[in-house]
C-alpha cells in the first residue's frame, strides 16, 4: 500500500507539535509526535535507575524491553513494558536527559523502525527532527518550522515548561546520529510572526501544489 508521509522538522518550541497536530487533523491523517517516542524511552531508562550517560546500558535495556507503538484516536501512543509514561513525557529530569539518550545510535535505530511501521497502512503527519532527512527520506512533502530563539523561549515559558531549549538544541543539531538539519527539499517556514493556522494554512497550499489530493 502507498501512504502519504507529511514530515514536519524543526527545533524544540518551534510550534512544530502544533502545527502537526493540528494539520493532520484538517488532512484527515494520523499524527505521529516521534520526540515523545525518546521521551518515553528516556523516562523508561530514569524509571529502571539506568545511568543515561551508559549507553551500553540503555541500549541493554530497551533491547529487553517490550516497546508497543500504537495509535488512539488519530493520536500516536507509546508503551513500554505496557506502561504508557504520557503524563511524565515532559518531566524536568526527562527535559535533562532526552537530548543524551536520543544520541546513542543504536536507540535511534529500534525507534526509527517503529516509526516506519506508522506509515506501513495508514497517511500519517509526523514531527520530528530528522524525519524529512532519515526517517522518510522519499516522501515529497517535507517541512522545516523555525522560529527565533527568542519568541521560541516565549513559548516554552507560557507552556508553563522551564525546558533548557538552547542547551537541547545544541546537543540535537551537533550529535554524530540524525542531527537536526534542514533536508535538502524542505520548505521552510519562519513561524516567528504567524499563528499556527497561519502556518497550516501555508502547508496545506504547499501539499495541494505538489499534487496531493486532500478530501
Ligand atoms: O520534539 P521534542 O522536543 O518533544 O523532542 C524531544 C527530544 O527528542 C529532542 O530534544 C531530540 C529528540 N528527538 C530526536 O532526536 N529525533 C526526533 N525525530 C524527535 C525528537
Amino acid at each position: 500500500m502507498t501512504t502519504r508521509i507529511v514530515a514536519i522538522d524543526g527545533p524544540a518550541a518551534s510550534g512544530k507539535s502544533s502545527v502537526a497536530r493540528e494539520l493532520a487533523r484538517q488532512i484527515g491523517f494520523d499524527y505521529v509526535n516521534s520526540g515523545a517516542m525518546y521521551r518515553a524511552v528516556t523516562w523508561h531508562v530514569l524509571q529502571r535507575g539506568i545511568n543515561p550517560a551508559d549507553s551500553n546500558a540503555v541500549v541493554r535495556l530497551l533491547e529487553e524491553s517490550r516497546i508497543d507503538c500504537d495509535l488512539v484516536q488519530g493520536d500516536s501512543r507509546i508503551s513500554i513494558d505496557g506502561v504508557d509514561p504520557a503524563e511524565h513525557l515532559r518531566d524536568d529530569r526527562v527535559n535533562e536527559e532526552v537530548s543524551r539518550i536520543s544520541s546513542i545510535p543504536r536507540v535511534r535505530e529500534i525507534l526509527v523502525t517503529e516509526m516506519r511501521g506508522y506509515a506501513k497502512d495508514r497517511d500519517i503527519v509526523m514531527e520530528g527532527r530528522d524525519i524529512g532527512s532519515v526517517v522518510f527520506p522519499e516522501t515529497p512533502y517535507k517541512f522545516y518550522i523555525d522560529a527565533s530563539p527568542e519568541v521560541r523561549l516565549r513559548r516554552r515559558i507560557a507552556q508553563g515548561h522551564r525546558d533548557q531549549i538552547a542547551a537541547r538544541d545544541r546537543v540535537d543539531s551537533s550529535r554524530r546520529a540524525s542531527p537536526l538539519i534542514i533536508a535538502e527539499d524542505a520548505l521552510v517556514i519562519d513561524s516567528s510572526n504567524l499563528t499556527i493556522e497561519g502556518v497550516v494554512g501555508e502547508i496545506i497550499g504547499r501539499l495541494k501544489m505538489k499534487g496531493m489530493i486532500i478530501s
